[in-house]
């Protein structure tokens, strides 16, 4: 057992994790409240220390996680359960979060944005020392945030960027630009499209929610590497939505992927053009895309995309039905905030000497210059992706530890 493991484990029990509801103690805390069980604590635990180098990863965890939150509250707004990638965020910023010494309690929102507005203002109102919050909609919490500075409470702005306010001490998120990018290269490099001499591709985009800045930066990423061949016309988009509204998956639904590459399908590709590659900006979305496909479309191998190395889309990969997938290791993610969740509680503003003095083994940058979101530029931690197709999901989903393999098909361990 790594010393990670043994201290959330510890904690759990302190915090009698694993139980229905959590009560902060001190009478504060007798809001509804969504707790993560021990067992997936520590299966994001052995996660992360699985994603250090293997010698050294006990060691290395014991010494990025001192006890520097002893006592304090964390309320964690994560935007819903659908998406099963928020779960696991839940289970490793709790990990996370005990590690350190503090007490987490998680609310989803079930991707609305007043229901997560009035769970952040009842966390406020049970006065939290730190919230950890991934908006449903970016724009929705300028009001909210102001109400936590006003009580002194700080922010870590997990995942997804919150808009117009100034209110955030730091952001956490993966380099989704990035992720676009590594999508589009995988799609341009399987059909050759850099080396055609007159051939045609037909791809189409699949974006996320519009209100979700990450969707921008997927989308940019994915379509700056095919604007050339866009232009050149070797790459043709037949639907003609070649912007972010126009490819937009409102809250990032399966079903309504569906619908759209129904719609797609029947409009532009039923007279026996080849659809080429579906961009798809992430797993949720890829499995809309691929019910459609299999219901609606008989031209042959389509390549799709996707995000989040979810279990169901990682068995499509096993099973050639998709093509590849970005993970983002959230154990990484969740111990990036929950550092610099410690900086702000303890008084300190995070900056460059926070990655330098965590020396993880993980890839983080810090980054002042790029998340502006239209009243301050967030200063920012920014972890690296990782592309997967059916070719490195042992090296990087199981020797990491974050999967298992059960019979062919790779399965999350929390
Ligand atoms: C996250 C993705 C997730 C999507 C839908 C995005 O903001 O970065 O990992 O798939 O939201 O929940």
């Amino acid at each position: 057992m790594t010393a990670l493991v043994l201290a959330g484990t510890i904690a759990c029990m302190l915090s009698a994790c694993g139980q229905s509801s959590i009560d902060y103690g001190g009478g504060d805390g007798d809001f509804e409240t969504e707790s993560v069980s021990s067992e997936s604590e520590s299966a994001a635990s052995s996660a992360e220390s699985g994603s250090e180098t293997a010698a050294d990863s006990d060691s290395e965890s014991a010494e990025s996680t001192p006890v520097t939150m002893e006592g304090k509250k964390v309320g964690i707004a994560l935007p819903s359960k659908e998406q099963t990638r928020w779960l696991k965020d839940a289970a490793a910023l709790t990990e996370r979060f005990q590690a350190k010494g503090a007490r987490a309690e998680i609310q989803f929102a079930d991707d609305n944005a007043d229901s997560q507005a009035a769970q952040i203002r009842s966390m406020i109102a049970a006065k939290v020392d730190l919230l950890v919050i991934t908006p449903v909609d970016s724009n929705a919490l300028t009001d909210v945030l102001a109400e936590a500075k006003a009580a002194g409470i700080p922010v870590i702005n997990y995942d997804r960027l919150i808009e117009k306010t100034g209110d955030i001490g730091c952001f956490v998120t993966f380099d989704n630009y990035q992720i676009g990018e590594m999508q589009a290269e995988y799609v341009i490099d399987q059909l050759g499209i850099d080396e055609s001499t007159g051939d045609k591709f037909h791809v189409e985009f699949f974006s996320g929610d519009e209100n979700d800045r990450n969707s921008y930066y997927l989308f940019r990423g994915a379509y700056d590497e095919f604007i050339d061949a866009i232009h050149a016309k070797t790459v043709i988009v037949s639907s003609g939505d070649t912007t972010l509204t126009a490819t937009d998956t409102t809250d990032w639904s399966q079903d309504a992927a569906e619908q759209r590459m129904k719609k797609i399908l029947k409009t532009y590709y039923a007279d026996s053009t080849k659809l080429d590659a579906v961009i798809c900006a992430d797993d949720q979305i890829a499995l809309g895309v691929m019910k459609a496909l299999d219901a609606d479309y008989n031209g042959g191998d389509v390549i799709v995309t996707g995000q989040d190395a979810d279990d169901a889309n990682l068995a499509k990969i096993v099973d050639g039905k998709q093509s590849m997938t970005v993970f983002k290791a959230f154990g990484n993610e969740a111990a990036a905030a929950a550092e610099a969740g410690s900086w702000l509680v303890n008084g300190k503003t995070p900056d460059e000497s926070l990655v330098e003095d965590a020396d993880w083994s993980f890839d983080c940058a810090y980054d002042d210059e790029t998340y502006n979101n239209g009243t301050v530029t967030v200063p920012s931690l920014i972890l690296t992706p990782v592309s997967v197709t059916a070719k490195n999901i042992q090296k990087e989903l199981v020797d990491t530890g974050y999967y298992t393999m059960e019979g062919d098909y790779p399965v999350s361990v929390n």
